[in-house]
């Protein structure tokens, strides 16, 4: 079985690297063969893994404007059973990510702006899905959550209402910040820590959306 779960968004700053290393780090927990691909050119994710503490690895496969399809090719020779593909901010990554991927995450905060965003990458994920043979399932993930504010209590309902599936949130928390500086995936740094179960439920909720939790 191989697993591409990609964690898109064409705006910046809305979590998808933390996304991907907490997840992945959940994942190869669990005992999957885990690979991260950083597609993004600024390497954040490779900067997480620089002290060669994470439990899983991450290559390197920057997605360039122009050569989407060249990088696609090279991802399908990778080996591994599951792939989290950590995009870069931008429509050309969205879709090179899209055209290979089982499950898109796609993270989104309490602000406008993010909202504005996402509403339009699932105009753009929909265009893609016409186009391809295999379902992709789309998970919308709220990020950095503060249930103090309004704005963070209703973004879950805002979301549900963009209809897509919306998973638990991720809360705004410390840990998750804390784990970069560490050199470590979520569950490592703070282990049974909110943040980590966040990141559990997360994974039971990518897992079951290909009814693959069972195998874990
Ligand atoms: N749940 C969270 N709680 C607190 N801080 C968070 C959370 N998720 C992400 N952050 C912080 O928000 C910032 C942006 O997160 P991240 O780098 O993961 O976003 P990104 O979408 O990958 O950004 P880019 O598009 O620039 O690659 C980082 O400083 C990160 O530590
Ligand atoms: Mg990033």
């Amino acid at each position: 079985m191989r697993l591409v779960i990609s964690a898109i968004h064409q705006k910046g700053g809305v979590g998808k690297t933390t996304l991907s290393v907490s997840l992945a780090g959940e994942l190869a927990k669990r005992g999957y063969d885990t690979l991260l691909v950083d597609a993004d050119p600024t390497e954040s994710a490779q900067a997480w893994a620089k002290a060669g503490k994470l439990d899983f690895n991450v290559v390197g496969y920057p997605v360039m404007p122009g050569q989407t399809e060249a990088w696609a090719e090279s991802i399908s020779k990778l080996e591994s059973e599951v792939f989290v593909i950590d995009c870069g901010p931008n429509d050309y990554s969205l879709a090179a990510a899209c055209a290979l991927t089982d499950v898109a995450l796609l993270p989104c905060s309490a602000s406008g702006l993010d909202l504005d965003g996402t509403v339009r990458a699932l105009r753009q994920i929909e265009a893609l899905r016409a186009q391809r043979r295999t379902p992709l399932n789309v998970l919308v993930v709220p990020t950095r959550v503060d249930g103090r504010t309004i704005e963070g209590r209703q973004l879950v309902e805002q979301l549900r209402s963009l209809g897509e599936i919306v998973t638990r949130p991720l809360t705004s928390r410390v840990d998750y910040v804390r784990a970069f500086t560490a050199g470590l995936a979520v569950h490592a740094f703070a282990s049974n820590g909110e943040a980590d179960q966040e990141i559990r439920a997360l994974a039971d909720q990518v897992l079951d959306s290909v009814a693959m939790r069972s195998a874990a």
